[in-house]
Parts: C-alpha cells; structure tokens; sequence
C-alpha cells in the first residue's frame, strides 16, 4: 500500500506545492457546503488523482480542497466513500493514509445519522465521543506496515477529549445546542428495521450510519487526533420510527450544516 500512497501523495504535492495542511476534514452527506469556507482554494476532483475510488453517491461530490479556514491549513474531502459501493476497506480509507502523508495532525469527521437516543430531536447535532464497529471488517485486517502504524491499535480515546471541550466550548459560546454519544457504524445501504435500531440502542449507541468508523480506526492506526460529528437527520426510536429516504437525511442534514460550519471552524482555528 505504501507505494500507491506514495504515488499519490507525490502526484498531490505537484499540484499544492509547499502547501503543508494540518488538519483533514471528511465531509458527510449533505454536508459538502462546509467545504464554501476554506478560503485561497485550491480543487482536485477525484477522477484526477491516482489511485482514489470515486463517489458514486448523491450528495457526496468527490473532490480534495486544500485551503485556509480558521487561519489554519486545512485539506478537505468533499465526498467520501462507502462500503455499501462496493469498495474494500483499505479504499475507503486510502484517502486517511493519503492526508497523513501530506502532513495532517487532526482528522474532523462529518455525518448525517439516525438516532436512536430517545432524548434526540429530528436535527439535533452530536458530537461523537465513542464509537461501536459493526462492519463485518475492520480495515487494518491484513498484513501490517509498521511504517504506516502499530499491529494492535489502542482506541481508548478514538475521539479526542480535548477536542470534544473544545467543540463544547465553541457550541456554547455560539448558543448552539450539542449533544454528545456513540456512533455505530454498520454497511448499509438498508437503513435499519425497528428492530435493528432497538437493538442498537440496546447495545449502546445513541446515532447509527454507514460511514466513519473505517475512516477513525485508519487515523487511530495513523496516529492522528480525531474530532466528529454526526446530524441526526431521522429517528430510530421505538414507537417514533418514521419512514427515511436519503432525500430527507440530506435536506436535514443541508439545514443543520451551518451550526456544524462554526462549531468545527472554530475547534480547528484552535487545534
Ligand atoms: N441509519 C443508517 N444510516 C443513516 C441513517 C439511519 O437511520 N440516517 C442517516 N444515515
């Protein structure tokens, strides 16, 4: 794998220069617009990039910005890719070990989840601080590259504290209600039946979606300090199941971004 992220890496620093970002950010569905604040951008669709998967879904754009926001040096994915495409594992966060190897210290992670927290309200902002892996894999199954991580990565921390009170701080300051709790992460493409999301609940996940977690584990393995957030843009709480379509998860999801915009701006201006 090294060799393709070399390649990579080096076909990107043709095109950036001595552009050395410091922060990655992966852009959830109908999240893309957080993307509109990276300012002296510079675009790479993803069609022009050796060796990355493209977005084959609605809402998820495919392409790398490479800007400023919050005066710092940022690299953004505006699309991501998903296990219910078809990819591997290892593609899906083959762009995680690229934005390592272009220098990021810091992952931010965005999506759009269903929740399954009875206290959750159609549109309500989490903040992830642990998450639950229901993929069937895990991406660092395989031989290991010691250059690339350790074999047995610790995940007793996979979502940064220090960037969870900054991201509270920052929430409260701009009087935006947060909530915090676990992600699980599963294939999709189905949503969930009301017993699956019962289920989910039981186990100890507060929001459920099909991304993330392969995206979180890669930049644990990679050594980098991640921050996430989830939309939730629909219900899975007993006796308030309603019907979900991937339009109402992006029109929620395009209603609430903004609030994600300042609250990630301003934990990444600080990071
Ligand atoms: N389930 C799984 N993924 C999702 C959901 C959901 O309810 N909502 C948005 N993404």
């Amino acid at each position: 794998m090294s060799v393709e992220i070399n390649s990579t890496t080096k076909s990107i620093r043709e095109r950036i220069g001595e552009f050395v970002p410091e922060t990655g950010i992966i852009l959830g569905s109908g999240l893309g617009a957080l993307a509109n604040e990276i300012e002296e951008q510079l675009v790479i669709p993803y069609e022009q990039i050796p060796h990355f998967p493209q977005s084959t879904v609605k809402g998820h754009s495919g392409q790398l910005i490479f800007g400023k926001m919050g005066g710092r040096k940022v690299v953004a994915m505006q699309g991501r890719f998903h296990f219910y495409e078809g990819y591997s594992m290892q593609q899906i966060t083959f762009p995680v070990r690229v934005m390592k190897a272009l220098g990021i210290k810091h992952l931010f992670v965005s999506n759009a989840a269903g929740g399954m927290n009875p206290g959750f309200r159609v549109g309500e902002l989490m903040i992830i601080n642990d998450h639950i892996n229901l993929f069937p894999t895990n991406p660092l199954i395989g031989k290991n590259d010691d250059a690339l991580g350790p074999r047995f990565v610790d995940m007793g921390e996979a979502y940064s504290k220090r960037l969870i009170s900054l991201a509270e701080g920052a929430a409260a300051a701009n009087g935006i209600e947060v909530s915090q709790g676990v992600y699980a992460g599963l294939t999709g493409p189905c949503f969930e039946t009301p017993a699956e999301y019962r289920y989910l609940w039981r186990i100890g996940a507060d929001a459920v979606g099909m991304s993330t977690v392969p995206e979180v584990i890669v930049a644990k393995h990679s050594g980098l300090e991640v921050f996430g957030m989830s939309i939730i843009t629909d219900l899975g709480v007993e006796g308030h199941v309603e019907k979900v379509s991937h339009e109402d998860v992006l029109r929620v999801a395009n209603a609430q971004e903004k609030k994600l915009t300042v609250i990630m701006k301003e934990v990444i201006s600080k990071c």
